[in-house]
C-alpha cells in the first residue's frame, strides 16, 4: 500500500446528487474510498453509501461520535448494519464509551455475520491549532481502548506510528497553505514522508471543475511541499 492513489480518501461534502455521483464515477476505480459525513448523510441518508458501494469503493463513515456509552454502541450498531469500511468516534467520549462501543461493534458484527469495521478515533480537528503533545495524549487513548487508528494532521503521524500501533488517517490536505477553515495543513508530499497510511482531502477536489484532474495535481508531489514542519503554536 504505498500509491499514493491508494492513500487517498475522497470527503464526499456535497448536497447535490448530481455532484457525488459525478465525483464518485470520475474518481473510482483509482479512488477506492471515499468518506461521508453529516453534509452528505443527512441529505440523502443511507442512500448515499449504496452509490458508493455500486462502484465497488469503500465508505468511511465520519460522524464523529461523542455522547454516553448507551448512544455510542447502539449508533455503532447500526454502522455495522452499513458495512462501512471504517467510522469515527472522538477521543473526548473517554475510555467507558469507546470499551463499550468497542465490545458492541464486535458482538453485532459476530450476530449478523458482518465485517468488523475500523474504528477510528478524532484526536484535535486539524481546523484547531494545537500542541503535539495534545494530540499524542489523545493517541494513548485510542491505544488504550484498542481502536484501530487515530485522525490527526500530517505533523504528528510519524510520531503515532512511533509510539503505537495505530492506523493514521490525516485531513487537511492542500496544495498550499490557503485561507480556509484548515489549520494544520500539509501538502501529499508531507503525508508521503511522514508515513501516514490515508489521506484525506475533500475542497481541494470536489469544489474543482475537472475532479480527476484536481485529484492528480493535489497527488502530483512536484506540486507543493510545505517547508518544514507546521505547528502553528509552535510548540513541538
Ligand atoms: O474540504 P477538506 O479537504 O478540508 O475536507 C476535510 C474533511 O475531513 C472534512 O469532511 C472534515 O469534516 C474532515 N475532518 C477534518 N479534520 C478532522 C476530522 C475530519 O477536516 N480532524
Amino acid at each position: 500500500m504505498s500509491k499514493p492513489w491508494d492513500k487517498l480518501i475522497v470527503a464526499l461534502d456535497l448536497t447535490s446528487q448530481r455532484k457525488i455521483n459525478e465525483v464518485v464515477n470520475s474518481l473510482s476505480p483509482k479512488v477506492g474510498k471515499f468518506k461521508v459525513g453529516l453534509i452528505a448523510y443527512t441529505k440523502f441518508g443511507p442512500k448515499i453509501i449504496n452509490w458508493v458501494k455500486e462502484k465497488k469503493a469503500e465508505v468511511f463513515l465520519d460522524f464523529k461520535l461523542f455522547d454516553i456509552p448507551h448512544t455510542m454502541a447502539e449508533t455503532a450498531k447500526a454502522f455495522v448494519d452499513l458495512e462501512v469500511w471504517a467510522f469515527t468516534v472522538h477521543l473526548r467520549a473517554g475510555r467507558q464509551s469507546l470499551k463499550v462501543l468497542k465490545e458492541a461493534v464486535l458482538k453485532e458484527a459476530a450476530l449478523k455475520k458482518k465485517k468488523v469495521p475500523l474504528i477510528i478515533g478524532i484526536t484535535e480537528l486539524t481546523s484547531q491549532e494545537t500542541c503535539l503533545k495534545n494530540v499524542l495524549n489523545l493517541a494513548k487513548v485510542a491505544n488504550k481502548s484498542n481502536l484501530d487508528g487515530v485522525v490527526c494532521s500530517v505533523w504528528e503521524a510519524k510520531r503515532i506510528k512511533d509510539e503505537f500501533d495505530l492506523i493514521t488517517i490525516t485531513p487537511g490536505i492542500r496544495k498550499d497553505r490557503g485561507r480556509d477553515d484548515q489549520k494544520r495543513t500539509a501538502a501529499v508530499s508531507d503525508a508521503l514522508e511522514n508515513k501516514v497510511d490515508y489521506f484525506v482531502a475533500g475542497r481541494p477536489i470536489i469544489k474543482a471543475k475537472d475532479y480527476l484532474k484536481a485529484a492528480e495535481d493535489l497527488l502530483n508531489p512536484k506540486n507543493a511541499r510545505f517547508a518544514g514542519i507546521f505547528c502553528p503554536k509552535g510548540c513541538r
